[in-house]
């Protein structure tokens, strides 16, 4: 990682972001919908390469595709995927030379065969990096997460045949995606919509939310550290 980076005690340590708005800025141009997430790839790719070199963002989560966006069109779901093809194995050159870790939350059991043998090659080539974490949540959904750590935990708890009442909150929580991580301190979403939409539902239980109008192809590093600002002015109680 660079040496010179701007190093800063306030920086959230856990970011995480639902890049929205990726059609309404296409159609403000008259471009395809597959433009817009075509521009989309780039953002992300500009914020990754900024946050990797920033002192103190250790993990940045971001929302590619959710456990609802199966409902659009196939040529749309077709270019996402597309795009995701590609980036799993065009950008590796470029996180590998940043030392950034990726990673893929989301149900994998929906993707094709291609995309999953892709994403494992990805995450196996970028594990000896040692800096910043890059969370990719692909046919994600936060009811899923829960769902899918409850039955989890149930089974184990069947098999160990568990007091039920001797479980707690972390017992549960070590079965959610993103268990290896700290909670987002920091939760971003582009686009101008003011809701979670079942990104992260339990792990964003006390983060910072922060909402942008800015459509998620035109979000700039000026954007994010506008974010940053707000972030480090508010005052966070965890509910005391
Ligand atoms: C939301 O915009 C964006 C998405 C549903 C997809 C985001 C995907 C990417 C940026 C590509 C991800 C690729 C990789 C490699 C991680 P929207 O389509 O909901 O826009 P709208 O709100 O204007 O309709």
């Amino acid at each position: 990682m660079n040496s010179d980076k701007p190093a800063s005690p306030s920086l959230p340590s856990h970011v995480a972001v639902i890049m929205d708005g990726n059609n309404r800025w296409a159609k403000q141009r008259q471009l395809s919908s597959a433009e817009g997430h075509k521009k989309g790839v780039a953002a992300l790719r500009e914020l990754v390469r900024y946050c990797s070199e920033l002192d103190g963002i250790n993990v940045l989560t971001v929302f590619a595709f959710s456990s609802e966006n199966w409902q659009r069109s196939d040529e749309e779901v077709n270019a996402i995927m597309g795009l995701m093809l590609q980036a799993m194995v065009n950008e590796l050159p470029e996180l590998n030379e940043n030392g950034v870790r990726m990673h893929i939350v989301g149900d994998r059991s929906g993707l094709s065969e291609g995309l999953i043998q892709r994403i494992e090659n990805a995450e196996l080539s970028t594990l000896q990096n040692d800096g910043m974490h890059l969370v990719i949540a692909i046919n994600y959904g936060g009811r899923w997460d829960i769902m899918n750590a409850a039955k989890s935990l149930l089974e184990e708890a069947q098999k160990e045949e568990r007091n039920i009442n001797e479980i707690t909150e972390n017992d549960f929580a070590q079965f959610l995606s993103l268990s290896e991580f700290s909670d987002p301190d920091l939760l971003i979403r582009t686009g101008g919509e003011h809701r979670i939409s079942n990104f992260l539902l339990w792990q964003a239980a006390y983060s910072e939310l922060y909402f942008t109008e800015v459509f998620w192809p035109a979000f700039r590093m000026i954007d994010f550290w506008r974010a940053i600002r707000v972030y480090q002015q508010r005052e966070r109680r965890y509910g005391r």
